[in-house]
């Protein structure tokens, strides 16, 4: 069985005080040894964030990485800046980065290996626009993206890597997928992995969905076979994740 992993993902949201405002807040409401629950932080919420979160079930992860180890890459963070501040998740490959910054799935591979070289658990990120779903070629561009995102990543490693499946048209738009296509795509993902790699690997890798998830529609996700849990934007940032968190 796959522990169910439940993310949020901030964004560009909280200012330090207001992050550990917003785990203290969360704290009690996300008590759920059942699933792991990550809050992926602004780089400069991780450490309050982390010492707010001590002693809870909260683990929180970044929301981007650079691949190279040190030097002169000014405004980036390293992995071994998140792992000394005791960092294990990060996402990897958002859809916003993908657009207003110009992440490429190459740039998402090396960030991806460099992750799992340093012991941070990659949540790497892949979704269709809505053209692209239109057009009836959405299965074969999740493809790509998730065959080249784990370039020269193991068997081994990738059993351990998070996927999300984040249609862009669903990310804040208030626009859930229905619950039969999201878990289509997560079967197909799944399918996949386990033709570049085999059964054994697809059948532990995590895939998450994420776009608009909320407490309502959580339950419905979560239920389905290939869903592992999800990447949640807004709600994440809200009482309802305590709900979502606690979808049963
Ligand atoms: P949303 O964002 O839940 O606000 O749609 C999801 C995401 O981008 O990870």
């Amino acid at each position: 069985m796959r522990k169910k992993i439940i993310a949020g993902n901030w964004k560009m949201n909280k200012t330090p005080t207001e992050a550990v405002a917003l785990v203290n807040m969360l704290k009690p409401l996300v008590a759920n040894d059942e699933v792991d629950v990550v809050f992926c932080v602004p780089a400069i919420d991780i450490i309050p964030a982390m010492e707010a979160a001590k002693g809870s079930n909260i683990n929180i992860g970044a929301e981007n990485m650079y691949y190279e180890e040190s030097g002169a890459y000014t405004g980036e963070i390293s992995p071994a800046m998140l792992t000394d501040a005791g960092v294990k998740y990060v996402v990897i490959g958002h859809s916003e980065r993908r657009e207003y910054f110009g992440e490429t799935d190459t740039i998402v591979n090396k960030k991806v290996l460099k992750a799992i070289e340093h012991g941070i658990t990659p949540i790497m990120c892949c979704g269709e626009s809505l053209e692209q779903r239109e057009q009836g070629v959405t299965m074969d561009f999740i493809r790509q993206q998730v065959k080249i995102g784990l370039q020269g990543v193991t068997a081994e490693q990738a059993a351990g890597v998070v996927i999300a499946y984040e249609p862009i048209w669903a990310i804040g738009t208030g626009k859930t997928a229905t619950t039969e296509q999201a878990q289509e795509v997560c079967a197909e993902i799944r399918k996949c992995i386990a033709e570049v790699y085999d059964d054994a690997t697809a059948a532990a890798i995590r895939i998450q969905y994420g776009g608009s998830v909320n407490a309502k529609t959580a339950p419905d996700l979560f239920a389905q076979a290939d869903i592992d849990g999800g990447l949640v934007g807004g709600a994440s940032l809200k009482e309802d994740f305590g709900k979502i968190v606690n979808y049963k």
